[in-house]
Protein backbone atom coordinates (compact mmCIF):
# COMPACT_ATOMS: atom_id res chain seq x y z
CA UNK A 1 0.00 0.00 0.00
CA UNK A 2 1.26 3.26 -0.82
CA UNK A 3 1.78 6.03 2.36
CA UNK A 4 0.41 8.77 0.23
CA UNK A 5 -2.56 6.97 -0.71
CA UNK A 6 -3.62 4.98 2.57
CA UNK A 7 -3.52 8.32 4.30
CA UNK A 8 -5.99 9.89 1.23
CA UNK A 9 -8.58 7.22 2.00
CA UNK A 10 -8.63 7.66 5.89
CA UNK A 11 -9.00 11.70 4.62
CA UNK A 12 -12.28 10.63 2.73
CA UNK A 13 -13.47 8.68 5.36
CA UNK A 14 -13.12 11.09 7.93
CA UNK A 15 -14.26 13.85 6.23
CA UNK A 16 -17.61 12.03 4.95
CA UNK A 17 -18.37 11.10 8.94
CA UNK A 18 -17.48 15.00 9.63
CA UNK A 19 -19.69 15.53 6.63
CA UNK A 20 -22.58 13.40 8.39
CA UNK A 21 -22.17 15.08 12.02
CA UNK A 22 -22.42 18.57 10.67
CA UNK A 23 -25.82 17.62 9.01
CA UNK A 24 -26.96 16.19 12.05
CA UNK A 25 -29.85 18.23 14.17
CA UNK A 26 -30.16 18.70 18.07
CA UNK A 27 -32.50 15.76 17.83
CA UNK A 28 -30.52 12.91 16.19
CA UNK A 29 -28.49 12.69 19.73
CA UNK A 30 -28.38 8.87 19.27
CA UNK A 31 -26.66 9.18 15.92
CA UNK A 32 -24.26 12.13 16.92
CA UNK A 33 -22.80 9.95 19.75
CA UNK A 34 -22.28 7.15 17.25
CA UNK A 35 -20.96 9.42 14.51
CA UNK A 36 -18.63 11.80 17.13
CA UNK A 37 -16.73 7.69 18.69
CA UNK A 38 -16.02 6.89 14.96
CA UNK A 39 -14.62 10.13 14.12
CA UNK A 40 -12.74 10.19 17.82
CA UNK A 41 -11.07 6.66 16.85
CA UNK A 42 -10.88 7.71 13.23
CA UNK A 43 -8.81 10.89 14.25
CA UNK A 44 -6.71 8.93 16.47
CA UNK A 45 -5.24 6.56 14.21
CA UNK A 46 -4.73 8.90 11.63
CA UNK A 47 -2.95 11.07 13.67
CA UNK A 48 -0.63 8.32 15.39
CA UNK A 49 0.28 7.29 12.02
CA UNK A 50 1.38 10.28 10.79
CA UNK A 51 2.75 11.83 13.49
CA UNK A 52 5.21 8.30 14.44
CA UNK A 53 5.68 7.08 10.68
CA UNK A 54 5.21 9.89 7.98
CA UNK A 55 5.43 13.10 9.13
CA UNK A 56 8.84 12.35 10.25
CA UNK A 57 9.97 10.90 7.46
CA UNK A 58 8.85 13.16 5.34
CA UNK A 59 11.13 16.10 7.30
CA UNK A 60 14.07 14.05 7.40
CA UNK A 61 13.72 13.65 3.43
CA UNK A 62 13.30 17.39 3.05
CA UNK A 63 15.01 20.36 4.52
CA UNK A 64 13.68 23.66 6.15
CA UNK A 65 10.53 24.12 3.97
CA UNK A 66 9.38 20.89 5.64
CA UNK A 67 10.39 21.01 8.81
CA UNK A 68 8.29 24.42 9.16
CA UNK A 69 5.33 22.39 7.45
CA UNK A 70 6.41 19.27 10.34
CA UNK A 71 5.76 21.84 12.73
CA UNK A 72 2.14 23.30 11.03
CA UNK A 73 0.87 20.27 10.71
CA UNK A 74 1.65 18.87 14.60
CA UNK A 75 -0.01 21.91 15.93
CA UNK A 76 -3.24 21.95 13.81
CA UNK A 77 -3.31 18.36 15.26
CA UNK A 78 -3.09 19.67 18.79
CA UNK A 79 -6.01 22.29 18.18
CA UNK A 80 -8.29 19.42 17.02
CA UNK A 81 -7.10 16.91 18.90
CA UNK A 82 -6.57 18.73 22.28
CA UNK A 83 -9.10 21.57 22.09
CA UNK A 84 -11.76 20.99 19.76
CA UNK A 85 -12.42 17.25 19.92
CA UNK A 86 -11.96 17.05 23.79
CA UNK A 87 -14.63 20.28 23.94
CA UNK A 88 -17.00 18.31 21.81
CA UNK A 89 -17.10 15.30 23.29
CA UNK A 90 -17.66 16.82 26.40
CA UNK A 91 -20.90 18.80 24.61
CA UNK A 92 -24.66 17.65 25.26
CA UNK A 93 -25.42 16.71 21.66
CA UNK A 94 -28.89 17.67 22.11
CA UNK A 95 -27.30 21.00 22.53
CA UNK A 96 -26.50 23.91 19.73
CA UNK A 97 -23.30 24.40 21.05
CA UNK A 98 -22.67 20.40 20.18
CA UNK A 99 -23.37 21.31 16.53
CA UNK A 100 -21.38 24.94 16.72
CA UNK A 101 -18.40 22.55 18.15
CA UNK A 102 -19.29 20.04 15.20
CA UNK A 103 -18.96 22.68 12.34
CA UNK A 104 -15.53 23.91 13.85
CA UNK A 105 -13.96 20.40 14.09
CA UNK A 106 -15.10 19.82 10.57
CA UNK A 107 -13.79 23.10 9.24
CA UNK A 108 -10.28 22.38 11.43
CA UNK A 109 -9.97 19.05 9.49
CA UNK A 110 -10.55 20.31 6.36
CA UNK A 111 -8.60 22.72 6.32
CA UNK A 112 -5.62 20.64 7.42
CA UNK A 113 -6.50 17.91 4.95
CA UNK A 114 -6.11 20.27 1.93
CA UNK A 115 -2.86 21.34 2.92
CA UNK A 116 -1.19 17.85 3.61
CA UNK A 117 -2.98 16.83 0.18
CA UNK A 118 -1.62 19.68 -1.70
CA UNK A 119 1.45 20.65 -0.33
CA UNK A 120 3.09 18.01 2.13
CA UNK A 121 1.95 14.88 0.33
CA UNK A 122 2.87 16.63 -3.13
CA UNK A 123 6.22 17.12 -1.66
CA UNK A 124 6.68 13.52 -0.62
CA UNK A 125 6.16 12.42 -3.69
CA UNK A 126 9.12 13.94 -4.81
CA UNK A 127 11.38 13.75 -1.94
CA UNK A 128 10.56 10.09 -1.07
CA UNK A 129 10.89 7.23 -3.93
CA UNK A 130 8.01 4.52 -4.69
CA UNK A 131 9.50 2.20 -3.10
CA UNK A 132 9.93 3.91 0.63
CA UNK A 133 6.57 5.24 0.51
CA UNK A 134 5.18 1.89 -0.25
CA UNK A 135 7.26 0.64 2.66
CA UNK A 136 5.91 3.40 4.53
CA UNK A 137 2.61 2.41 3.76
CA UNK A 138 2.90 -1.17 5.50
CA UNK A 139 4.26 0.16 8.91
CA UNK A 140 1.07 2.45 8.92
CA UNK A 141 -1.49 -0.35 7.60
CA UNK A 142 0.37 -2.42 10.56
CA UNK A 143 0.31 0.24 12.95
CA UNK A 144 -3.20 1.43 12.77
CA UNK A 145 -4.29 -1.97 13.30
CA UNK A 146 -2.50 -2.10 16.92
CA UNK A 147 -3.67 1.37 17.46
CA UNK A 148 -7.27 0.53 16.87
CA UNK A 149 -7.22 -2.87 18.77
CA UNK A 150 -5.66 -0.90 21.45
CA UNK A 151 -8.31 1.52 21.68
CA UNK A 152 -11.02 -1.01 21.15
CA UNK A 153 -9.46 -2.98 24.04
CA UNK A 154 -9.24 -0.40 26.62
CA UNK A 155 -12.82 0.39 25.90
CA UNK A 156 -14.09 -2.88 26.38
CA UNK A 157 -12.52 -2.90 29.80
FE1 LIG B 1 -2.58 15.35 9.68
FE1 LIG C 1 -3.79 13.50 7.38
Amino acid sequence: MDAIQLLKDDHKAVKALLGELARTTTRAVKRRATLLREIHLNLHAHTRIEEEIFYPAYREAGDKEQVKLYYEALEEHRAAGDLVLPGLLQTDPSSEQFSGRAKVLKELVEHHVEEEEQQMFKQARSLLDKETLRELGERMTQRKQEVIEGWKAAKAE
